[in-house]
């Protein structure tokens, strides 16, 4: 398989790497940027051809989006500025670079990677969910192996509100909560979640899937729960993934 170029666009960073996709790694060490404010199209477009030129980069890039993305055009803007509703981020992205374009939902991407290369490897059976904590919720849903796209558990009604604005990790930033208040958002968020589409296994993924020691004994759920193993790296190894398998 290739190497990629692999971009992971969030709310704060926009981190990018170029991938071995054979082997899900870093062929050299990847670069982070802060999302520009507001992050118009325009504006997310120069960064990452910033990133295009500090890698001498000419061949494919993906890219992992916080959006529901279909052919290319982003559906919803949940964390990024609302122009983007109704671009087409690979059209935007090739005029920026001249590089083939691949993008899809960010959580996709990290779900993709996840169960290639960690906490999801050789698991072609059942239902598998895939939940990113960060600045949002994301979420990938995998049935016998394959992602069932776009899926947007971060935006479940809780207690009338929106509920990654409830359990999302940078509410345990902003709120200044405990790990034990914010494992408890957390866990009522998977109960609400398991009750919906009863999974097999979650995997919960993010920066803060490294601390999962701090929360895991709050979360007394029914499912199976299991931390990520590629934390931040899942988006940008996705992308990549999903890149190459494009023609
Ligand atoms: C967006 C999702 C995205 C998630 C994580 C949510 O607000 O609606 O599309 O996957 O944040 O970035």
């Amino acid at each position: 398989m290739a190497e990629i170029l692999g971009i992971d666009v969030g709310g704060s960073g926009i981190k990018g790497g170029v991938i071995d996709t054979a082997l899900g790694e870093f062929v050299q060490d990847r670069i982070k940027i802060d999302t520009p404010n507001p992050s118009k199209p325009d504006a997310v477009a120069r960064v990452i051809k910033q990133m295009v030129d500090h890698f001498h980069w000419q061949g494919k890039i993906g890219i992992g989006f916080p959006a529901v993305i279909k052919n290319g055009v982003c559906y919803t803007a949940a964390n990024v500025h609302k122009s983007w509703i109704g671009a087409n981020i690979e059209e935007i992205i090739h005029n920026a670079t001249g590089c083939p374009v691949k993008a899809l939902n960010d959580a996709d991407a990290a779900g993709l990677a996840e169960m290639k290369f960690g906490a999801g490897k050789g698991i072609d059976k059942g239902v598998v969910l895939i939940l990113t904590l960060g600045t949002g919720i994301g979420s990938a849903i995998f049935v016998n192996g394959q992602l069932l796209p776009n899926a947007e558990l971060g935006h479940l009604e809780m207690d009338g509100k929106d509920a990654e604005k409830v359990a999302a990790a940078n509410v345990k930033e902003t709120k200044k909560l405990s790990w034990k208040d914010w494992g408890k958002r957390l866990k009522d968020y998977l109960k609400t979640v398991e009750n919906l589409i009863y999974p097999d296994l979650i995997i919960l993924g993010g920066g803060v899937s490294s601390r999962y020691e701090k929360y895991q004994q709050f979360l007394n759920i029914r499912t199976r729960l299991t931390p990520a193993e590629l934390q931040n790296n899942a988006g940008i190894i996705g992308a990549a993934l999903a890149a190459a398998e494009e023609e």
